[in-house]
């Protein structure tokens, strides 16, 4: 397949033997973290212990992105064939209210963002817990020592944390705590090729493997948090981290030309988006457009923004609103598809109707990701985030712990943007211990009940579009796992009506979409995903060459 000169320099490795002594296939958004997970599965561990260990050591290595102050989607093939999906995402605390973010009529961007009341209750260490002690060998201390060792011991700054470190310094600055992590004494960054030390996370870290998660939900974490919270505005109190209950969901399960598709369920919009995606391109002879075409980015752009039309409607936390399970229906994503013409753009006013309502509904009643597969048949998808870069930028004092700011995407009041510029009425407006909606969507393509590959992403909601760019790359185009993530990337959101594209389409495509009515807006990168795949018999692992990840097969006697 064609795809962006840059790109091909790919940072994928494929280490394998021919021998079968392979034990599986690891990629994560840091070489650190892909490391650990291949020595966890080269130390008798499964993909479960491996992906535990890796999000946890990206939470010292990659903690501007992730950790254990923020949450986490997983969705995971256990061996004996059943696929799980567990949500470890935040709550808003009980204390939030539905215009907490509206002062004198007017939106606030930056309190959703920094500092307390932009924190939600941390999901991410109960979800880890809860996925090791049900499907892991190893108990989750094993995987906290290790990564313990790593934050006391320090580690390299990244060009990649070191720009994130540039961009955030200011904002760093307000909070003595961070500044004292994350910042030298003159008030700048580290810089690329600096040891950054984090002592007060190791020692958390060691205390949550010694005491188990209360220390964290129930003990000391939860009174230094509450009394940082006092001090500051927040309203997140030690009663919420007691509450906060990680969610075991039923993975949302759709095809594509035969393949099956498992993305995480709301409050994710990943897989209904995802899954919504592929059902209106299943219509169409993909594999028959040019790779870097302009009608494939026309299509791909067209779908793009029904679903997410949809998603500013129905989309929230499925325990307060139904999310219809008809958003995934084939018949409706046809129906949705026959609205899609190749000679221009058809302006999408807004939501459709999907099939049964709200009464057929799912659950009824600056992130990671990272992709682990063992030789057992135990496949992860993995994404975690503390939201936007350094979260709300505020570390709990003595406790290393960087907090989230996911409140920001709950949709503060219908019709406003957020970070990302997403739009969201009633389904995702605040209310306490509710779930803000997301665009992760940790993915497993399986064919014929086998899982092929485990693929999702970071970079809000171009998440969705970056999936279905690979799900499409390896089902239309035969792409290895290492070109379904080199392949050009567009994304579209509905509001604005715009198509982001990167470099690597043909020259002449975008010229075309401007003539069939598009607005274009050209940047240099969309997202970072990562994912482990099998072809042909053999472990495929790719980081995408936008980030700073590593992939690695692991290789070894079982
Ligand atoms: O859950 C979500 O959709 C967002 N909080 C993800 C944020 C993200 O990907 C940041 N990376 N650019």
């Amino acid at each position: 397949m064609r795809h962006g000169g840059r790109w091909v320099l790919l940072a994928w490795l494929v280490l394998g033997d021919a021998w079968g002594g392979d034990l599986g296939a690891v990629a994560t958004g840091h070489p650190v973290a892909t490391r650990a997970a291949v020595e966890v599965l080269q130390s008798g561990g499964n993909a479960i212990d491996a992906a535990v260990a890796a999000a946890l050591t990206l939470g010292v290595v990659d903690g501007h992105n992730s950790g254990i102050g923020g949450g986490c989607f997983v969705v995971a093939h256990l061996a004996g064939g059943r696929l799980v999906a567990l949500d470890g995402r935040e709550t808003a605390p009980a204390g939030a209210t539905r215009e907490m973010f509206v002062r004198d009529g007017e939106v606030m961007p930056e309190a959703s963002l920094t500092g307390a009341l932009a924190v939600g209750v941390p999901g991410q260490l109960a979800a880890l817990e809860a996925l090791a002690r049900r499907h892991g060998r190893w108990p989750l201390a094993r995987g906290l020592e290790r990564a313990a060792a790593l934050a006391e011991a320090g580690m390299e700054v990244t060009p990649g944390y070191a720009a994130r470190l540039r961009g955030e310094a200011a904002a760093l600055r307000q909070f003595p705590e961070s500044a004292a992590i994350f910042l030298r004494s003159d008030g700048s960054g580290w810089e690329a090729g600096e040891i950054l030390r984090q002592p007060d996370l190791a020692a958390t870290y060691r205390a949550i493997a010694a005491g188990g998660t209360r220390w964290f939900y129930r003990g000391p974490f939860a009174q230094r948090l509450e009394a940082w919270m006092r001090a500051n505005g927040g309203v997140l109190t030690r009663r919420d981290l007691r509450r906060y209950r990680v969610r075991w969901r039923e993975p949302v399960i759709t095809t594509y030309r035969g393949w099956t598709v498992a993305g995480f369920p709301p409050p994710s919009s990943g897989g209904v988006h995802v899954g919504q995606i592929l059902r209106m391109l299943e219509g169409f002879e993909v594999g028959a457009l040019g790779a870097g075409s302009a009608d494939l980015a026309h299509l791909l752009g067209e779908a793009m923004k029904r679903a997410f039309a949809d998603r500013a409607h129905w989309l929230g936390d499925p325990d307060f609103v139904r999310v219809p399970k008809g958003l995934v229906d084939a018949g409706y994503g046809a129906a949705l598809a026959k609205g899609i013409r190749m000679d221009r753009a058809v302006p999408v006013e807004g939501h459709g109707e999907p099939p049964g309502g709200e009464v057929d509904a799912f659950g009824k009643r600056h992130t990671t990701h990272l992709s682990v597969a063992d030789a057992d048949g135990n496949w992860v998808a993995l994404t975690a985030t503390i939201n936007t870069s350094f979260g709300s930028k505020a570390v709990v004092p003595g406790t290393g712990v960087l907090l989230n700011n996911q409140m920001d995407d709950f949709s503060v009041r219908p019709g406003a943007t957020n970070f990302f510029g997403l739009v969201g009425a009633e389904a995702n407006a605040i209310a306490p211990r509710k779930r803000p909606l997301s665009s992760m969507s940790p993915t497993l393509l399986l064919r014929d009940d086998a899982p092929v590959l485990a693929v999702g992403a970071a970079g809000g909601p171009t998440i969705i579009s970056q999936t279905v760019r690979a799900v499409v790359a390896v089902v239309d185009f035969g792409a290895t796992t290492a070109e379904a993530l080199a392949a050009a990337r567009v994304h579209h959101q509905w509001r604005p009506d715009t198509l982001v594209m990167e470099g690597g389409w043909d020259d002449a495509a975008e010229g075309e979409l401007e003539a069939r009515g598009h607005r274009v807006r050209r940047v240099p990168a969309l997202g970072a995903a990562q994912a482990v795949g099998r072809r042909g018999g053999r472990w495929e692992a790719a980081a995408d060459a936008r980030g700073e990840g590593s992939g690695a097969v692991a290789t070894g006697g079982r």
